[in-house]
């Protein structure tokens, strides 16, 4: 059993797989995790895509920055924030000051074929668009939410670095003790 000192935030765009990779860093942790995006549609009552098409995307940060930052009064726990969480207002700057940050990374066409093939998740963003559309996305994107993905403490190729690497980081980092 280890003990988390401090929050580990998983970053990425969509598709990168922080949800699938952070439940299974925090059961080999022991520890709770929680996904922001699952929380949002708790506290609103409706999904992430309803409510962008009544409130709209500004509507969408300015909850999902008060849901992210209210995170400090929560146990050390692994957390996966949503596709532009980082990218709006103060929250990389925020989540650096508060925790240790790791950035899931994968190349551009694998993340707009990962979206395509999930296609029961439900992403406002990407929805129902073709391939080519989606690819299009996600490289618009990119050109400016990678200069904030890029300010994390450790950066992963999702397919290539296992589990156990990134408790060798924590470790190493001193964010966790046994
Ligand atoms: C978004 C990513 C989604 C969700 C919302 C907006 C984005 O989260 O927060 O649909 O702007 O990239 P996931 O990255 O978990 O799909």
């Amino acid at each position: 059993m280890y003990t988390l000192k401090r929050h580990v935030f998983l970053i990425g765009f969509m598709g990168s797989g922080k949800s699938t990779r952070g439940k299974r860093m925090a059961k080999m942790l022991g520890v709770e995790f929680i996904d922001l995006d699952d929380i949002f549609v708790e506290e609103n009552g409706m999904s992430i895509q309803a409510f962008f098409k009544e409130y709209g995307e500004e509507e969408f940060r300015k909850k999902e920055k008060e849901i992210l930052q209210k995170q400090h009064l929560v146990t050390p726990s692994v957390i996966a924030t949503g596709g532009g969480t980082p990218c709006y207002a103060d929250n990389m700057k925020w989540m650096i000051d508060n925790g240790i940050t790791i950035y899931l990374k994968l190349p551009n066409k694998l993340l707009a074929q990962r979206l395509f093939d999930s296609k029961h998740h439900k992403r406002p963003l990407v929805d129902g668009k073709p391939l080519e559309e989606i690819l299009r996305i996600v490289d618009e994107k990119m050109n400016t939410r990678s200069a904030y993905y890029e300010q994390a403490h450790f950066h992963t190729n999702s397919l290539e670095h296992n589990e156990d690497s990134l408790i060798d980081y924590l470790f190493a980092a001193d964010v966790i003790k046994e």
